[in-house]
């Protein structure tokens, strides 16, 4: 607060002398008015030719001044001194044509060395030409005013002296008043504990801070409910470890005892399958630690066609469709676009098409598309497998959740992996039973993104080309099955 202070008080010193001299002018402008026309008044008209008799007397009230000269002129228009001092000087820049007869002018001018306020009038015959009035000029130095100024300025600034400095001690203890709560406050909060995430008591703090020391303790709430739910994660992800290492372990340890070279060989094969458990266990959860990281990656996200990248991912999975002699189809859709990690939605995509796959039996169809409506682009993966029932679909949201009985393995981690990216692009992710047969359908509902109106339809036309492989709407076949 120092520093402002004392930057205000240059500002208002400079204020104060601005008004000052201003109030200092006024009464000695009146007078100076005076002089002017008692002067004006010695000038007569005699048939239009001026008489002008100053008698001692005015030209002695106009010397009475102690402090301040005063000089005064009578002029024609020619600019020649018809009586007056030498000391005023002739004014060559006076505007005739708009001054008025019998009205006061002022200006300043320097004379001599000296500054002068000058009050100047024109006389005249109202009859008259302009060119006939004589100009009447009174100058006096400016001794007095300045003098006014001055002890207008120093009864301003004089009391500041004393007022500045007791404010500064007086700001100096209000503050350092004010903020010992805080200071108490950072040193409570310095002696806490790492581990201590229990709220700041609220009692004894100044009201300012209670909002603060809230939102505080709701984010230390946030963070407590966070790092429990780490902790939980890390405890089942160990215990989920544990369990496949362990069956290892045994059938290793039974395959040493094993002769037989074509049991050997079947011990080894579970060993093989066992290892492939394990490592898809590791990849599920490497991938959902990643997808949960990505807070930053916000940033990363970019405009990108959901329908392209779900072709691309059912390409990829054709041959294990093949394999399990289910139909997996794909629809093309219209053109969009969402904002969005094109790494991040290729796990959520293909850990949704992994479900369909192996939750459905043989000789089953599992049918993946994109739906544009309005505002939204929707992605969804439609199967006629094993389904599921309300109840459990609200369930399979959770870690490591399995439904029991699918006579199927996995590491219960596909479906918080497709709720971790979905939320992370803002979009709800769902599993429900398929409306038209058995089997389940997943959905996954993103906000479409709209280039800005100004893009060049150049561009457009680009994307259409390229990005955009559907069709419009009105010529797509109802099915397209790859
Ligand atoms: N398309 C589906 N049809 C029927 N049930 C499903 C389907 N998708 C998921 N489920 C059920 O939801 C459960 C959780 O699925 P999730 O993908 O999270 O785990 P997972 O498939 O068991 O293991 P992971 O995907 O990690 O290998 C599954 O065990 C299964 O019972
Ligand atoms: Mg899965």
């Amino acid at each position: 607060m120092l520093a402002p202070l004392l930057f205000v008080w240059p500002v208002s010193i400079a204020v104060t002398h601005y008004f000052a001299t201003a109030v200092a002018s006024y009464p000695y402008d009146q007078a100076l008015r005076e002089n002017v026309n008692a002067v004006a008044r010695q000038i007569k008209f005699v048939n239009g030719r001026p008489q002008i008799a100053l008698p001692a007397s005015a030209r002695a009230m106009l010397r009475a001044d102690e402090i301040d000269h005063v000089y005064f002129h009578v002029l024609n228009r020619k600019g020649v001194k018809l009586a007056g001092d030498t000391e005023l000087p002739v004014a060559t820049d006076l505007d005739y044509q708009a001054d008025e007869l019998g009205e006061i002018y002022f200006r300043e001018v320097e004379a001599g060395g000296q500054d002068l306020r000058v009050a100047y009038t024109y006389v005249g015959e109202p009859s008259m030409p302009r060119e006939r009035w004589l100009l009447v000029e009174v100058g006096e130095t400016l001794e007095k005013r300045s003098q006014l100024a001055n002890k207008i300025i120093a009864s301003v600034i004089l009391p500041q002296f004393v007022i500045i400095p007791l404010a500064v001690v007086l700001v100096w203890f209000g503050l350092s008043q004010g903020l010992r709560p805080l200071t108490v406050l950072r040193e409570r909060i310095e002696a806490r504990a790492e581990s201590d995430m229990s709220p700041i008591r609220t009692r004894r703090v100044p009201e300012e801070l209670q909002p603060l020391i809230d939102a505080f303790n709701a984010m230390l709430e946030r963070m407590r409910g966070n790092l429990d739910a780490q902790q939980r994660f890390i405890a089942d992800a160990a215990h989920q470890m544990r369990t496949p290492l362990t069956g290892l372990k045994t059938q290793a340890q039974l395959a040493m005892r094993e002769s037989d070279p074509e049991e050997l060989k079947k011990s080894l094969r579970q060993i093989a399958t066992g290892v492939d458990r394990a490592a898809h266990l590791v990849n599920q959860l490497l991938t959902l630690a990643r997808a949960e990281a990505s807070d930053a990656a916000q940033q990363s996200l970019a405009p990108l066609n959901l329908d392209l990248l779900l072709r691309e991912q059912v390409e990829e999975w054709v041959m294990r469709a093949l394999d399990k002699h289910i139909d997996l189809g794909y629809e093309p859709a219209p053109p969009s676009e969402i904002m969005g990690s094109a790494f991040l939605l290729r796990e959520l995509v293909s850990n949704l098409i992994d479900n369909a796959l192996r939750y459905t039996p043989a000789d089953g169809r599992v049918t993946c598309r994109v739906v544009v409506q309005g505002d939204f682009v929707t992605l969804e993966v439609e199967d006629n497998g094993i389904g599921i029932t309300e109840e459990q679909a609200a369930l399979v949201f959770e870690r490591f959740y399995r439904v029991d009985g699918t006579g199927t393995d996995g590491s219960g981690l596909g479906l918080p992996i497709v709720r971790e990216i979905a939320e992370l692009h803002r979009a709800a992710a769902s599993l429900r039973p398929n409306p038209h047969e058995r089997g389940a359908i997943a959905r996954v509902v993103f906000p479409r993104y709209r280039p800005p109106a100004d893009r060049p339809a150049f561009d457009a036309q680009i994307e259409g080309e390229l990005g955009g492989r559907g069709l419009p709407a009105a010529h797509n076949p109802p099915t397209g099955f790859v």
